[in-house]
């Protein structure tokens, strides 16, 4: 997989393509203004960093910079919300616990949360080659299927892996489904965004078709974007770590089945997604796009790790989320892959 080595060389070696900033935890509850927009709670767990301006409706006309009176992501003109579903760890006596989260490498002080890369460029060790156009105000997107629970279901999307960690910096190989043995370090998450908008829509029904990935090959590959979506944006990843070696000495299910599920019961990992709502003040974005930039090393805005911990939300779902519970918050079981395939 020739991303997994660019993703590699992009952590080792000094690039100039490539946005990578953290987001520590804002909130984790069951809250989905993009797909749920109003519900309250929404149908599963969620862990959300960025603008306190989160809640549950995010109007799209919402000025979501002028909303917020802080941010946990490192760039302080970034107001965005950025979010995935939560990863719990299913007990052999049938109970579930949700996993911790952790900063990630370089970001061990933070609190949880997500890791964002905004790349210009296939091959970001090389200098900043390409001028990549923003999103703007209102524009939104998801990207998977939570109803996926096979491999060939999620091979519609391509790049949402996971990676066993054996060491803190393993990077390789990424899997489409959840790693099926104990990873020492954890399992790191990997949800990459298509890059070609049709350059109208700030939104669409599923969330997903005003986008599309590049007419042939990958972004990484440098593909070209199709004539429906013509304008080439930056590729927007986030890196989750899950912290499982709390239950590293618990026994591993016997009968091939798996220890971890998503927070809406997805127990293959085929249904791995993510969601982004735009938020950047100004055109803030789009200089730094435009600037030949070195991980967050730009000499724009940026807050220390401790401020960033300190943009924190109050759950407005009460419910327990942590403790061994007997379903799954909003009552879903584990769900396996069907016995057909
Ligand atoms: C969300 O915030 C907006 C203002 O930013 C407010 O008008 C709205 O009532 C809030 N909705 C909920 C469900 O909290
Ligand atoms: C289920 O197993 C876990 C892990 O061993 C344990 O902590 C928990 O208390 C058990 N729950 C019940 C209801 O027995
Ligand atoms: C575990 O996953 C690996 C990688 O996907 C696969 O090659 C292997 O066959 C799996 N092992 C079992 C026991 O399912
Ligand atoms: C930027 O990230 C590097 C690691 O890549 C870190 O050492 C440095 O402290 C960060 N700078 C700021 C201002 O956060």
């Amino acid at each position: 997989m020739q991303w997994t080595t660019l993703l590699t060389l992009a952590l080792a070696v000094p690039s100039s393509a490539v946005v990578r900033f953290h987001c520590s935890q804002l909130v984790t509850q069951r809250l989905d203004p993009l797909v749920s927009p109003g519900l309250l709670p929404s149908s599963h767990v969620h862990q959300i960093v960025g603008g306190d301006s989160f809640n549950a409706t995010m109007d799209p006309k919402k000025d979501m910079p002028a909303s917020s009176t802080c941010t946990s992501c490192q760039f302080t003109d970034d107001f965005s919300n950025y979010w995935t579903a939560v990863l719990y760890w299913r007990a052999q006596n049938g109970s579930y616990k949700r996993v911790p989260q952790l900063g990630n490498n370089q970001f061990e002080k933070a609190n949880g949360g997500l890791t964002v890369y905004y790349m210009q460029d296939p091959i970001y060790d090389s200098g900043q080659k390409s001028k990549v156009t923003s999103f703007q105000p209102g524009f939104r997107m998801f990207i998977g299927d939570i109803a996926a629970r096979t491999l060939a279901e999620a091979a519609k999307f391509r790049q949402l892996t996971y990676t066993c960690m054996d060491t803190w910096t393993t990077r390789a190989p990424e899997m489409t489904l959840f790693p099926n043995r104990t990873c020492k370090e954890g399992i790191l998450t990997s949800l990459r965004f298509p890059t070609c908008w049709d350059g109208k829509n700030l939104d669409s029904p599923d969330h997903m078709s005003h986008m599309s990935y590049p007419e042939t090959g990958t972004f990484e590959s440098a593909g070209p974007c199709p004539s429906t979506h013509p304008v080439r944006t930056a590729q927007v990843m986030f890196e989750v770590v899950w912290d499982t070696k709390p239950f590293n000495s618990l026994p591993w299910p016997t009968d091939g089945s798996n220890s971890l599920v998503w927070s809406f019961g997805d127990a293959t990992g085929a249904a791995n997604h993510a969601d982004y709502i735009f938020g950047w003040k100004g055109d803030a974005l789009q200089k730094i796009l435009d600037t030949p930039t070195y991980m967050n090393d730009t000499g724009f805005n940026l807050q220390s790790v401790d401020e960033m911990n300190r943009c924190v939300q109050k759950r407005v779902v009460d419910e327990d989320i942590d403790g061994w519970l007997p379903a799954l918050p909003g009552g879903f079981q584990a769900q396996y892959a069907p016995a057909s395939t």
